[in-house]
């Protein structure tokens, strides 16, 4: 580019700039023959996986050998850029397959389907004798990828691509590349879902036809003083189909068993609660964390189903039911949680052809609702219940002090952080604020005091009484005595 001199040089060496960048994807899976090439990756729409899926099941596998279905997701690849290379080779091959399309060739998809006449040639030869895989590169891209994109990603999109509640070495593994440099995938630590402060784990099962639902309720700690306790619900055909199938005729029983059985946990965080956890960090650090790993993510054997749990996502109407609660807001940024269906047990749980959610269907419907009546039923009526047993229970006295002096010094901690971010205007209200609160704290100290003594006081009237009945008693005999 330094070097040109005229327009149209320093026009073809932008050009050229703009083609070096490429987005290159890898896998060392079973790869393609220059016939697979031809038969399933040049067929828009190919039915390749489907059979072959469907053929596994038919077998009686209980596990999906492919994630693809629709034979389509390779085109998205045309979203990234213009240009596609694909080297793919099976393991008996000696050489790589080739495979290069120009997008901008076909100038609609539609012409592309007829006019598209590509076909693979062969390359040299693959990196080993016994490898199979295949690559495939993108370039004239259409957009920026800078390396905070990417990282951002990494952080992000990755890791909650495959199921982060799998340990590491059950997990797909998926490396990141920017320009040679790794990015990390950050992983849950399930230390982080050891100190929620409630949650619901369970299942959903269909045995014999007849479906039954299964959670078992946890509350560690809802903010007052309560013990731990752990509840399990079973819910049964008749509960289910009032709670979830309703009179409304829009839906059959039947889709309670076409929806197929999965497993859930959701865990809840008071996150004014949470504070260091050893091992993780201090309450900034661990707040961060909930907060990026917060949302219920649905997966499909291990693999993120889009875009249940994602920000802009309320697949479970959490925040728009917590607008109208009382006590519990029960927020979708307050959860951290999964759902796992598959390919095998859930086959009317389908994704839509954008990959924008599964399918509208009644197994969908009916799956929805599930979800729903778990977290905003069961879990907020366990929480509920809880609050009435233990809430607002009598302020143990002997506790009040330290707990008067405990929540001053949380005050104060936070006015102080507060004054530092106060512009100089503002400083005298947040002084105003520093004294009300310590006027308010040795009021709180003077209220205790005084109810102290108002309890001394009525310990000593009722010793008071029971003597005075103890002499009314010794009189009443000394009477009846004297009178004999
Ligand atoms: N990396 C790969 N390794 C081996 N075969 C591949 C690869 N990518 C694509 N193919 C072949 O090309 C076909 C089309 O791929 P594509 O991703 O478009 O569709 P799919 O995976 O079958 O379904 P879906 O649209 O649900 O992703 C696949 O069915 C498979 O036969
Ligand atoms: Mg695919």
């Amino acid at each position: 580019m330094l070097k040109a001199k005229t327009a149209p040089s320093l026009a073809a060496a932008l050009g050229r700039a703009f083609e070096a960048g490429s987005i290159t994807v890898s896998d060392t899976g079973s790869g393609m023959s220059a016939k697979d090439l031809a038969d399933n990756f040049l067929v828009i729409g190919t039915a390749s996986r489907k059979r072959e899926v469907e053929k596994a099941l038919a077998r009686g596998e209980t596990k999906s050998p492919f994630l693809g279905e629709k034979g389509i997701g390779r085109l998205s690849a045309m979203r990234l850029g213009e240009r596609l290379r694909v080297e793919t080779a099976t393991r008996g091959e000696l050489k790589l397959n080739i495979l290069e399309i120009d997008w901008s060739k076909f100038s609609a998809l539609d012409a592309m389907l007829d006019e598209i006449d590509v076909s693979a040639t062969t390359g040299g030869a693959k990196p080993m004798a016994s490898w199979s895989g295949t690559n495939i590169v993108i370039s004239a891209l259409s957009e920026d990828w800078t390396k905070p994109r990417l990282k951002e990603m990494a952080e992000y999109d990755f890791a909650r691509l495959t199921d982060p509640f799998l340990d590491q070495k059950s997990r797909p593994r998926i490396v990141l590349f920017w320009n040679g440099d790794r990015l990390s995938i950050p992983w849950m630590d399930r230390k982080l879902i050891d100190h929620a402060h409630a949650r619901v784990e369970g299942s959903y099962e269909i045995n014999q036809g007849v479906p039954q639902l299964r959670c078992t309720l946890q509350a560690i700690d809802l903010g007052y003083d309560h013990p731990k306790e752990t509840e399990t619900a079973v819910v049964q055909l008749p509960d289910l189909q009032a709670a979830v199938i309703g009179t409304s005729g829009e839906l059959q029983d039947l889709a309670l068993i076409s929806v197929g059985p999965f497993k859930f946990e959701a865990h809840w965080f008071n996150r004014r609660r949470l504070g260091e956890i050893e091992g993780i960090g201090e309450m900034k650090v661990v707040r961060e964390l909930q907060e990026k790993w917060s949302g219920i993510l649905l997966f499909r054997d291990g693999f993120r189903v889009f875009p249940y749990g994602e920000d802009e996502d309320d697949w479970l109407a959490l925040d728009r039911k917590a607008l109208r609660r009382q006590g519990y807001s029960l927020n979708k940024t307050q959860f951290i949680g999964r759902v796992e269906i598959s390919r095998v047990a859930n086959p009317a749980l389908v994704d839509q052809t954008n990959r924008e959610g599964l399918r509208e269907t009644q197994e969908h419907q009916v799956f929805l609702r599930l979800m729903q009546y778990v977290i905003q039923e069961q879990l907020f009526r366990f929480m509920r219940h809880m609050d009435t047993q233990y809430k607002g229970q009598k302020v143990d006295l002997g506790e009040a002090k330290s707990e008067i002096d405990r929540l001053a010094a949380r005050a104060n901690d936070a006015v102080r952080r507060l004054r530092k971010f106060t512009p100089l205007e503002g400083q005298p209200t947040v002084e105003e604020l520093q004294q009300t609160l310590l006027e308010f704290s040795e009021f709180a100290e003077r209220a205790r005091r005084r109810i102290e003594e108002v309890e001394q006081e009525s310990r000593q009237m009722i010793e008071m009484a029971g003597v005075g009945l103890m002499v009314e008693v010794v009189a009443h005999e000394l009477a009846r005595a004297s009178e004999n």
